[in-house]
């Protein structure tokens, strides 16, 4: 297999066309920092180091969406991480940011306005018709190289992605790499030991391909969440429908319940499933139940500790440990146990280790963890899921394939 051109093979001083992703998360209107700019800025930083003029192409949201923002914001949040000015054109491949990119000096890294706000960008097409876009067309003539950083969004077959790198000199940056290499070591390498995959968060469509896909690599599957309770309900006990005003469970079960059984019956040996979990009590206060005999009255929102001890039992004993989704509702302390006794129990393993999966990496920030304790703390959602379950990332591929 080819393998990505490092950003080192670069010559020094050269235009450069970097895309990152730092889509973010936008609150009251107001845009979030995130580990994604952090480690975005790492690539950067280095290819300052030797100077070059850079331009940078991102995204945020997608038309429609509350999210799709301009991303003049996250040219301060990228600044802060960098220590260094990061300018803001409000135009991507127009005249105005034409005359923007013209302007570059070495050591410059100038921010081009939303991605998504150009017409070609987005519906998912082959390489070639991505190259053919005007934004394709119009932007690469204007550098010497391009540098694909993106890998949480190298699932999209989007111009800023794959079009580029069809038409120019590509290298993978930093986070690419780093990404590509932690979350591809569950098919690619070889572990003395163990492997284990905590499988947690609430879509049961992402989980059941991730079991079934595995099966020869991950030893012992622990589950928890929304989806730990679909799989206790699969094994017939009376958890894992709606109760209240959560509407998590019964659409899944009607959409997915013969998955649910044919996995749990093909790998019952391999999969470790709750005994017990915790629910609110009429005082507000954590309450746990045996799973066994108990009926569901009112939503569970974490394992219980004995479930809890189990999986960081299995954790301890793993010489790989790959964490998707998380066991119960961390944000708030009460229900945060299961997810945090099987974060620390990671990071004290010798293990190798990835944690990622919706917003489960936030669980590292908001209860203190040290990130170095951990291999790698993925900033993927999307792409880490499509990468665990096997299905190739076209983001990569033409980085390999395209040099
Ligand atoms: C992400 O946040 O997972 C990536 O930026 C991809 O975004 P998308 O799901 O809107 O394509």
């Amino acid at each position: 297999m080819t393998t990505f051109r490092p950003i080192d093979d670069l010559e020094p001083g050269q235009r450069l066309l970097v895309r990152i992703d730092v889509n973010a998360a936008v609150e009251d209107g107001t845009v979030q920092d995130s580990r994604r700019f952090a480690r975005h800025a790492e690539t950067i930083r280095e290819l300052l180091a030797d100077d070059h003029a850079i331009a940078v192409l991102a995204h945020q949201g997608r038309p429609g969406e509350d999210t799709f923002v301009s991303l003049e914001e996250h040219a301060e949040i990228f600044a802060d991480h960098l220590d260094h000015p990061v300018a803001f054109v409000s135009d991507t491949c127009g005249e105005e940011a034409l005359s923007a990119i013209d302007d570059l000096e070495p050591g410059d890294v100038l921010l081009l306005e939303n991605v998504r706000m150009c017409d070609g960008e987005l519906p998912e097409e082959e390489p070639e018709t991505k190259a053919k876009t005007d934004l394709v067309r119009t932007l690469a003539p204007e550098f010497d190289a391009y540098v694909g950083d993106a890998y949480s969004t190298a699932h999209r077959s989007h111009a800023s992605i794959v079009g580029f790198p069809h038409v120019m000199d590509a290298y993978a940056g930093r986070v690419m790499e780093q990404e590509y290499t932690a979350i591809t070591a569950v098919r690619n390498r070889a572990f003395d030991g163990p492997v284990t995959m905590v499988l947690g968060g609430t879509k049961a469509e992402d989980t059941i391909p991730i079991v079934e896909q595995l099966d020869d690599t991950v030893d012992r599957f622990c589950l928890g969440g929304v989806v730990g309770e679909l799989f206790l309900r699969a094994d017939g006990h009376t958890v894992g429908y709606d109760v209240a005003d959560t509407s998590l469970f019964d659409h899944q079960w009607d959409d997915y319940r013969d998955d649910l059984e044919r996995i749990l019956e093909a790998y019952r040996d391999r999969l470790r499933l709750p005994t017990d979990l915790a629910c609110e009590d009429d005082d507000g206060e954590r309450a746990e139940v045996a799973v066994e005999g108990t009926t569901k009255e009112r939503p569970f929102l974490d394992v219980g500790a004995e479930t809890a001890e189990r999986y960081a039992d299995v954790v301890a004993d793993s010489a790989a440990v790959f964490i998707k989704g998380s066991l119960g509702v961390f944000e708030d302390e009460r229900f945060a146990d299961g997810t945090v006794m099987v974060l620390s129990a990671t990071a004290e393993a010798d293990c190798f280790s990835v944690v990622g999966g919706g917003d489960t990496a936030r669980a590292v920030e908001l209860y203190d963890f040290d990130e170095n304790d951990f291999s790698r703390i993925t900033i993927a959602g999307g792409a880490y899921v499509r990468a665990l379950t096997g299905d190739p990332l076209v983001g990569v591929d033409v980085l390999k394939s395209h040099h």
